[in-house]
This record gives structure tokens, sequence and C-alpha cells, in this order.
């Protein structure tokens, strides 16, 4: 598995470089097989420019069947350098200004987490389709429900930019396990591990002190993005940080952790276990694996029963000029996803129910380390089925 391995291993960049953001050109042998599903071009607006520079990162303005609209940042400078960057003349101060711009269908929301569930449902009420960064919501199990009946009733596309879905480990275990051949998953695990011995700059600090299972879509993908399920129940720990933006008394959190490490029920009756930390130095990584009824996947390595390799699956093709990106090549997937599914009128891959349960987790998860691992049941998010707590 090529890129698996690839990015399974990052290294501690001495240019302090963030982790994820290695990227790579469009490569033309990629939309070899692409064929587009519309003539039709979509406007979309983006809104967040901020320090990982998101809003440009994911291609829009490389799509086809895409024109971009409108850009939106608070900061002046970073809103003109958004507006090159996306070939756009036309920007507003704001993402909740741009929203009453009539004209663009869809926005994809780049913003800091903590206001990710409060424009995105501003902007489903006011008739767009929403592409968002990670995490759906920051903390908070209401926005959670907030956000899951807004979707319902707007009844716009919803889609949560989880980088991990498109990892060509993930992607390659996915397709199996939807093909059957891997039964039900066992026991999956996934970490986030990403050094934050000082905080990274962030709007209104937002990253100082982070709880760290309120950042837990990169490692819960590694079961949710494979199966499309949920966690039921979680018992996590967490250890008291020696770093002193993680100690409680120095950050508006009061989170005394730097790595928090959750046992899961799965939603097939399974485990997964699921670390996030930003306390120990070393390899990076947002990585994870499964074993499962019929076969063990580990990133570079994948086995069936009886020592039978499992086939090799490649991703999709991307449209031309659309890079694969950053954070192991999904930038690309994961915007021409969230495309095509507004253009075909079809559920995204990462919908809401899926946003929710990868997010949710992790805020369940964080209560329960605050007491001692205290075993606790998930609000499930189904949208076949009225919402419940767990
Ligand atoms: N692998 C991944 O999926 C991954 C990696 C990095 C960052 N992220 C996510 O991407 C998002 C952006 O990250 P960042 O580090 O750039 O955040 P940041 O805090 O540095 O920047 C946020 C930007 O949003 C702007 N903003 C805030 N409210 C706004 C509003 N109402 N209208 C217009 N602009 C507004 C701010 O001015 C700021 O420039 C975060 O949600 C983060 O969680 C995901």
């Amino acid at each position: 598995m090529n890129e698996a391995s690839q990015h399974g291993a990052v290294p501690i960049d001495p240019s302090n470089t963030i982790q994820g953001f290695e990227t790579s050109a469009a490569d033309p042998s990629s939309s070899e097989a692409w064929q587009p599903v519309s003539d039709r071009k979509l406007r979309v607006g983006i809104a967040g420019y901020g320090v990982c520079r998101f809003g440009a990162a994911f291609h829009f303005q490389d799509h086809p069947n895409v024109t971009i609209a409108a850009v939106a940042e608070l900061d002046a400078d970073k809103r003109a350098e958004l507006a090159r960057a996306c070939r756009c003349a036309t920007t507003y101060e704001s993402c909740e200004a741009m929203l009453a711009d009539h004209s663009i269908e869809a926005v994809f929301v780049a913003t800091d987490a903590p206001s990710h569930a409060r424009l995105t449902m501003a902007a489903l009420r006011a008739g767009k389709h929403v592409a968002c960064a990670v995490p759906a919501v920051f903390g908070s199990l209401e926005d959670a429900h907030a956000l899951f009946d807004t979707v319902r009733t707007t009844g716009r596309h919803y889609m949560m930019f989880e980088t991990s879905y498109y990892h060509a480990d993930l992607y390659c275990m996915r397709e199996l396990y939807r093909a059957g051949r891997l039964g039900r998953v066992v026991y999956a695990e996934g970490e986030y591990w990403h050094y934050f011995g000082t905080p990274l700059a962030s709007h209104e600090g937002w990253r100082t002190g982070l709880p760290p299972q309120w950042y837990p879509t990169h490692s819960n993908a590694y079961y949710v993005g494979v199966t499309g399920g949920s966690f039921t129940e979680v018992s996590c720990m967490g250890m008291p940080s020696h770093i002193d933006h993680l100690k409680p008394e120095n950050n508006s959190f009061g989170n005394p952790f730097g790595t928090e490490v959750a046992l899961f029920r799965t939603s097939e009756g399974g485990m997964a276990r699921m670390a996030v930390s930003w306390d120990t130095p070393g390899q990076g990584g947002e990585t994870g694996r499964i074993r499962t009824q019929h076969g063990t996947y580990y990133g570079n390595y994948a086995s069936g029963q009886e020592g039978v390799a499992l086939p090799e699956i490649r991703r999709p093709p991307l449209p031309p000029g659309v890079a694969a990106g950053g954070h192991g090549g999904s930038h690309g997937y994961l915007m021409s996803e969230f495309v095509e599914a507004i253009l075909m009128d079809r559920a995204p891959l990462i919908d809401v129910a899926q946003a929710l349960n990868m997010t949710v987790g992790g805020i369940m998860a964080h209560q329960s380390a605050l007491h001692d691992g205290e075993l606790l049941r998930i609000p499930q998010f189904n949208l076949g089925e009225v919402t419940s707590d767990g």
C-alpha cells in the first residue's frame, strides 16, 4: 500500500510545517477515467483562511463543475489572500454576510472549530448545501442534536471533510467491507498523534488546551469511515499533562489532559481503541488499522484467511486539474465527492449521521476521562430513524 505507509509515518519537520500538509500537484493520470456527472457549474462560497489556509486547500477553485462565487474572512489580509488563491473577485467580511448572497448554492465552512455548528446551521437555514471542516460540533451535545435536526428539516446536503476517509488504506478497507470481504470488524484502532508543546496559533485561541477527544474524527474514522457504523459506549482515560497549556488552570476548557485513549463498544458489537495525543513528541500521524472476521488490515500490510493477500484497490479518478492534495492525498477526493453529491442530488459519503457519530463519540470520551474512565452511553445519530440518546 504505497500511500498508506507514506501517511503512516510523518517525521518531525524542523521547519515546523503543520503535520498533514504534505501536498501533491495534480497528477494528469489520476483523471484519465473521470466522467463528468453534469455540465452545470455549482456556485460555491468559501469561508475561512486561517493558519491552515483551509479555504483554498480542497481545490474547489479547480473543479470543472464549480464557480467560486464568493469568499469570506473576518481578517482583511487573509480575505485578500483567499480571494487570490481562489481566483475570485467577490469578497465578504464574514461568512454570515456571504450567506445573504442568493446566488450561492453551497458553502465550505473552513473557519475555526468552535464556529462550525453555528455557521453550518445558519448556512443550511439560508438554503445552502454545506461542506464543513472537522469537527462537526465543538464539545456540545446540544449543538450535535440541533445540527442533525437542521440538516433533516432543511433537506440540504451536508458533508464533513474528514480527511482520513480518503487515505489510501482507509478507502481500501471501506471498499472491502462494503463488498462483504471482511465480515464484521472485531477490533479497530485509530490514532491522531500531533505534538503541541506550545499551542498552534488559532482564531481566539481555540487550540490552547483543547481536550484531545474533542478533536476525535481523524482517529474515529478508522471505524466509522470503514463500516458506516457508530460507537455505542465508551470508557476513556487521560493522563494529566506536563505541558503548560494543557493544565486546567491555563486553558478555558479546564482541561487537564494532553492524551486521551478511548475504548469504544461499536455498533457491530466489537471494540475500538481510539487515541488522541498532543503531549507526546515523536512520530506523528493520523492512522489506523482493523482486524475483522475475514482479514486484517494494517495499512501497508493486508492479509485474508490462510494468508491470502487482499487486493489493492485504487481511489476513484479525480476531475482534471484537481490535485489529491494534503492529508494523505485526501483533499481533492473529499471536495469532488461533495460536488458530485450535490450535482446528482444524492447523499454525500460523510453525511451528518456519520459526521456526528464520529464527533460525539469523542465528546463522550472526554467526559468519561474526566470521570476516571466511567463507562458512558453515546447518543446515536441515524438518518433512517429518530435520534435517541443511546
Ligand atoms: N486534517 C484536517 O481535516 C484538518 C487539519 C487542519 C485544520 N482542520 C480544521 O480546519 C479549520 C480551520 O483551521 P485553521 O487552523 O485554519 O483555523 P484558524 O483558527 O487558524 O482560522 C480560522 C479562520 O476563520 C476565520 N473566521 C472565523 N469566523 C469567521 C466568520 N464568521 N466568517 C469568516 N471567517 C471567519 C478567522 O478569521 C480565521 O482566519 C478548523 O476547523 C480545523 O479544525 C482540519
